[in-house]
């Protein structure tokens, strides 16, 4: 982590080798050149620097004897959380390229206004996500890299210079959240020969034990047999192909104070998804270690969530195993059993994620919870209606829904309500049992949607569709190529919020 300290005028021991400052869309010109100089404005200005989002313009100044590198980073109108987290990320990365061990980020003069937060919780949370994006600056997967040949990462400290003293009070969160995120992409991003159920279940082993001395948490893992005496038939189903064992991973936490209500997120854990004897091909497959960032998410959230100490009991939940070929996995026109009784044509082996999914929802609606949120990367057709960046929102609790989007503003995390409407259920009849688990190709996000809505048992329920955001193929904003840590940022916003 990095040493984060937050002042509100420069530190006096300047020069510091590398000072980011934010330079907001056409800053004014006469407070410019009080700054830096009319030549500085000048040379910004000839190489095309306005301040707009993205642009930026480095320069060297002498202090006394020494010579300070400054980098004038564009930050727009700095609209949204997400402009705020991006602007720390590339202040570090700005301070990595440059070898700095310190970074002083300047967000006073020419950010002005956007900053001045209209309440104290707005500068908290602004803190929150300037330390979020500053730690992010420095992540990056490398686990098969030779110590030696690892990217070198300079940037120990960062001072943020920012208008008023309240963000700080955000910062110790922000890292944690980081912290999260991070162990959320790491999951996503090692192979499925790694990152197999096994290893999901002694991740989650080894969090709730560095918490419990200080928490009230408990880990519950269900091995195929106990996960067959509780007739856990979807599950399962997906689960017989393949000869890593699957595990069902339930990590729980009680708040210290008063609870104000008890929380289930579930996620989608297929460590590997080679489409079953629905064999997907070389390029749908070629990705698909990453279709556990739903449990890599819930599983990370979970820990940050203790952590930062929300007052929601929370309970994580994944159904982790592969779903893969061979002469033990499940065909297609199988009927599968799932644990509230209902039973499921096998149309297609390849939408394996609302199987498992299904038996999950069924445990935790055992639970009584207040709230089942689902993340799962479900649909290649979510991606058709949303694009790569933005996950869909599929519930019938509009207020459920305000909460959750509410959450997602605040965190700078891009999502979409779809609708479920139950017309569309037509397309999941089937001839032989109660329902098939595929519908057709149109509205494919909405009718897996619509498939788990029959494994609510009265609950509320969420479902935000992942597919898109989980995993990133060019950078944008913190994310760099891989898992991007999607959506843990919201689900500890939400858990932090009050549920209507
Ligand atoms: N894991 C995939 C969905 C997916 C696709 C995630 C691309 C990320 C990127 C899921 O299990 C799947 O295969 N879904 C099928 C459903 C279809 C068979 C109804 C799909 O999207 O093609
Ligand atoms: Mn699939
Ligand atoms: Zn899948």
């Amino acid at each position: 982590m990095l040493q984060l300290t937050w002042t509100t005028a420069l530190p006096s021991d300047s020069p510091s080798p590398v000072v980011v400052v934010a330079v907001r869309d056409e800053p004014d010109a006469a407070a410019f050149d009080a700054r830096f100089g009319r030549g500085v404005r000048e040379a910004a200005t000839a190489a095309r620097f306005a301040g707009k989002a993205g642009e930026s313009f480095a320069f060297t100044a002498t202090q006394g004897d020494r010579l300070e590198r400054i980098v004038l980073l564009g930050v727009g109108d700095l609209r949204d959380a997400a402009a705020l987290r991006n602007l720390a990320h590339d202040a570090v990365r700005q301070g990595h390229a440059a070898g700095a061990s310190r970074v002083v980020l300047d967000l006073r003069t020419f950010v002005g206004n956007a900053l001045s937060f209209d309440d104290a919780a707005a500068a908290v949370r602004a803190g929150d996500l300037i330390a979020q994006g500053a730690e992010l600056g420095s992540y990056a997967y490398e686990h098969y890299i030779a110590p030696d040949k690892r990217a070198p990462k300079s940037v120990r400290e960062v001072v943020v210079v920012a208008p008023d003293g309240k963000p700080a009070e955000g910062s110790h969160r922000g890292q944690i959240i980081a912290s999260a995120i991070s162990r959320a992409r790491d999951f996503v991003n090692g192979p499925a020969a790694l990152v197999t159920p096994t290893h999901l279940a002694e991740a989650a082993a080894k969090i709730v034990a560095s918490l419990e001395a200080d928490h009230d948490v408990a880990l519950v893992v269900l091995d195929r047999d106990e996960c067959s005496r509780r007739n856990m038939g979807c599950f399962l189903g997906v689960a017989q192909g393949s000869d890593e064992p699957p595990r069902f991973i339930h990590m729980s936490y009680r708040p210290r104070g008063a609870s104000k209500g008890r929380v289930c997120l579930i996620g989608k854990g297929v460590t590997f998804d080679s489409g079953g004897y629905s064999l997907k091909p070389t390029d749908g497959m070629l990705d698909m270690k990453m279709d556990m960032a739903g449990a890599a998410a819930v599983i990370s959230a979970f820990e940050a969530a203790v952590r930062v100490g929300v007052a929601y009991e929370v309970h994580a939940i994944v159904a982790a195993t592969e779903n893969m070929v061979s002469g033990h996995a499940y065909r297609l026109g199988d009927v599968l059993t799932a644990s509230n009784g209902k039973t499921v044509e096998i149309n297609n082996t390849d939408a394996e994620g609302r199987l498992t999914l299904a038996d999950a929802m069924v445990y935790a609606s055992k639970l009584e919870p207040t709230a089942i949120l689902d993340f799962a990367t479900l649909t290649g057709a979510c991606m058709i209606a949303l694009g790569p960046r933005i996950a869909g929102v599929m519930s019938k609790d509009d207020a459920l829904v305000d909460d959750w989007m509410a959450a997602a503003t605040r965190s700078g995390e891009a999502m979409w309500r779809l609708p479920l409407p139950d017309d569309l259920k037509e397309q999941l009849k089937s001839k032989v049992a109660e329902m098939k688990n595929t519908g057709e190709r149109y509205g494919g996000a909405i009718t897996a949607g619509l498939f788990l809505s029959e494994f609510t048992e009265g609950c509320r329920w969420l479902h935000v569709d992942i597919a898109g955001p989980a995993m990133v193929s060019k950078p944008y904003g913190v994310a760099t190529v891989g898992g991007s840590g999607f959506p843990v940022a919201t689900i500890l916003e939400f858990l932090s919020g009050d549920l209507r």
